[in-house]
């Protein structure tokens, strides 16, 4: 028994806390129970900031949110399929689920769900610590349902999974225990980390989907201290899971650290970071490994030709900026550069580094005062007028006045044509 949870609860709620109040009591004039669960509860437990709010309903959750949308004005995303939705509440969003027990079959795939009471949903779970909850009713309103331990676990700092085959139920729970055990500085039970090497050793990784994999490495970016994430993932062997070159791939995580220093040098945005962060995993592949993994670039929208295209492209540029020294080449080699090209190129090497800084600080201030409009009214077309520009644009990035320009355009232009 945990006295005031409902008080702690408010405090770090404010009045979003009033609804949760106006869910539960809807969901009991409809005859169902609800309760709190998840991370809301174990970071509540923890005095910690609670964020998601994540409410099972026994009963039906599509229909609560439906009479709530419907009563109070708000807008409901319905998930059918999961038997869930997210309410937009007055004071943010709750994200409301029925009740249901879960079977994998085959392991390692999206689990076939069935309604079931609170007792199975909270057993089906990842972590004890994620496996607790905290009834909405009013009759029993802040009483914390701990089955399996969490409350002491969360104590001891350990990371617990339910039952042995948790890992080959769903091989992303060892992810999940990355993060978490970087996050709040918890260690894998004994028992779990057993089964953990017995999941890996019997190749679980290979039964999940690389998209499931991707949005699992999206949620380790998302933390405030991805580098110690990382560090675990290396620990527990999980790259591997990717590709085995990448387990093997010593650089990976100093790759990925010098990522991170180059976004916060280059003063690059979160975005551009993020790319970069996926990207420095294609840095370590060989191209047939890259092709082999294909899906986990594009588990974001638009990143799945960059997978495989961006690495070989930047070892261009890399190679251009560090073998020469003049501003013009490396102009040329950085103007049509993405924020996450620039970061990569930055971590890459030293020249490759100082040209960036170059790029952002001046090169891209940059203009030339050699303009196509001029050179087309001059009658310079197609493939001269593109080499009159260049020209130009070189000369202007080395220091050349704009006489020096026009006479860097020119000398393109006077060129034989097979040149
Ligand atoms: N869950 C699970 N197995 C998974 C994913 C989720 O058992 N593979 C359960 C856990 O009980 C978890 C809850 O679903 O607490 C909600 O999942 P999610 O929103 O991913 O995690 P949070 O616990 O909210 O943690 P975080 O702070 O990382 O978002």
């Amino acid at each position: 028994m945990v006295e005031g949870l409902w008080d702690r609860l408010a405090v770090s709620l404010g009045p979003r806390v009033d609804d949760l109040v106006v869910v539960a009591e809807v969901a009991s004039s409809m005859g169902f129970r609800s309760a709190l669960v998840g991370g809301a509860v174990r970071d509540l437990l923890l005095q910690r900031r609670v964020l998601d709010l994540d409410v099972v309903i026994e009963g039906d959750a599509v229909a609560v949110g439906s009479r709530l949308a419907q009563s109070h004005g708000f807008t409901l995303r319905r998930h059918e399929f999961f038997g869930t939705a997210t309410l937009r509440m007055e004071r943010g969003a709750v994200d409301l689920a029925s009740t249901r027990s879960e079977r994998y079959e085959p392991l390692g795939s999206l689990p076939k769900v069935q309604a079931a009471g609170l007792t199975k949903d909270l057993a089906r779970r990842d972590f004890t610590i994620n496996a607790m909850a905290l009834f909405l009713d009013e009759s029993q309103r802040g009483e914390l349902v701990d089955l399996h331990g969490g409350l002491d676990d969360l104590k001891k700092g350990l990371l617990r999974t339910l039952h042995p085959d948790s890992f080959l139920e769903d091989p992303t729970r060892a992810w999940r225990a990355a993060r978490y055990g970087s996050r709040y500085g918890f260690s894998l039970a004994e028992e779990t980390q057993r089964s953990l090497g017995d999941a890996l050793g019997q190749g679980a990784m290979k039964t999940v989907s690389l998209q499931r994999l991707g949005a699992e490495w999206q949620r380790c970016l998302n933390e405030a201290d991805p580098t110690s994430v990382w560090r675990v993932l290396s620990r527990l062997d999980l790259f591997a899971g990717l590709h085995p070159e990448l387990g093997a791939d010593s650089t990976l995580v100093p790759r990925l650290l010098a990522v991170l220093e180059s976004t916060q040098q280059t003063g690059l945005d979160s975005k551009g970071r993020d790319r970069a962060l996926w990207l420095a995993l294609s840095m370590g592949l060989s191209p047939s490994a890259r092709e082999a993994t294909r899906d986990f670039g594009s588990t974001v929208k638009g990143w799945a030709k960059a997978w495989e295209t961006t690495p070989p492209r930047l070892e261009k540029i890399r190679v251009r900026c560090e073998t020469s020294e003049r501003l013009g080449e490396w102009g040329e080699a950085l103007r049509n550069c993405t924020d996450s090209d620039l970061i990569l190129l930055h971590s890459g090497g030293c020249r490759s580094r100082e040209a960036v800084t170059w790029w952002l600080k001046t090169g891209r201030f940059q203009q030339t005062a050699v303009s196509s409009v001029t050179l087309l009214s001059q009658g310079v077309t197609g493939p001269s007028l593109g080499c009159a520009l260049e020209r130009a644009r070189r000369s202007c990035w080395e220091g050349g006045s704009e006489q020096v320009q026009w006479r860097a355009a020119q000398s393109a232009l006077e060129l034989p044509s097979s040149q």
